[in-house]
């Protein structure tokens, strides 16, 4: 059973986004809020503007008005290393790992924010870092169990199909132990059963890590099913904003979905 889950104060908070592409209006004047804990769902027609939003909380496109405020703090020109050092994690909507490599080095990459140890000290497997990488390990075969890929942990991760890559790029995010994580489409593409597992694991890192989450997705009985607050883009502008009924019951944003294939 589920713990119950504490919806705690105001983490982030997006005032008044706007972000063009040359003429490409991506976004307009957005504000929106995350809360401590929660799971805020992103959900919208394609080309809405979410994945700019989430690229944009991410640090990786910078608004041309606006403000950001995590954690208190107002966030100046904030490259996604940076953003990365505070906490926030995220997977890409085109799955983004090393084909080549194993799902556990894959997932050791999550740990690079987090370590201290230069890289010749890592080359040489000296001292703090032997025990840091030591740690490191520690964590990446929790992620592991957690998600349930023991059994494909020496798999180049080429050779998966779709539904456990995504799992993967889970566990990749995971692994930097995030307060905040970002998930664009988790369940894209997936069949009935990768998608119950991947809200299964969604659900359960938000319950048992207290990770709060902001979540892109398509498949309404999931937004419905999981998340706290959903916010609506439409062509950039935000259309809604509220719980999953609230949202599913304003008109506007009925009007927009009848309009599209989703
Ligand atoms: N790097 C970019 N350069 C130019 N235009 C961009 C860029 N990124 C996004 N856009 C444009 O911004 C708009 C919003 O795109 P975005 O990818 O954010 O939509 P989305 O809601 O994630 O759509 P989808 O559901 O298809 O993933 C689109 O018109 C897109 O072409
Ligand atoms: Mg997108």
């Amino acid at each position: 059973m589920s713990k119950q889950r504490q919806i705690g104060e105001v983490i982030l908070n997006l005032q008044n986004i706007s972000l063009a592409f040359g003429g490409v209006k991506a976004l307009t004047d957005i504000s929106f809020d995350v809360k401590e804990h929660e799971i805020r769902a992103i959900i919208g027609p394609n080309g809405a503007g979410k994945s700019s939003m989430l690229n944009v909380i991410n640090g990786v496109y910078h608004p041309q008005q606006g403000d950001i405020t995590f954690r208190g703090e107002k966030r100046h020109a904030m490259n996604p290393t940076r953003v990365a050092h505070q906490g926030i994690a995220r997977t890409f909507q085109n799955i983004a790992l090393f084909k080549g490599m194993t799902v556990l080095d894959n997932i050791m990459t999550g740990r690079n924010t987090r370590m201290k140890s230069g890289l010749l000290s890592h080359a040489l497997w000296w001292g703090p870092a032997r025990n840091e990488e030591i740690a490191h390990r520690k964590r990446v075969e929790e992620v592991i169990d957690f998600l349930e890929i023991q059994h494909i942990r020496k798999t180049p991760v080429g050779r998966l199909p779709y539904g456990l890559q995504k799992r993967v790029e889970l566990a990749r995010a995971l692994a930097a132990e995030p307060s905040l994580l970002l998930l664009d489409e988790p369940m894209a593409g997936m069949n009935v059963e990768e998608k119950q597992d991947m809200c299964r694991f969604v659900l359960d890192v938000n319950d048992q890590f207290g990770t709060t989450i902001v979540l892109i997705e398509h498949d309404m009985g999931v937004v419905m099913d999981i998340s706290d607050r959903v916010v609506v883009l439409d062509y950039g502008k935000k259309i809604g904003d509220g719980t999953p009924d609230e949202v599913m019951a304003n008109p506007d944003v009925i009007k927009a979905y009848l309009g599209t294939s989703h």
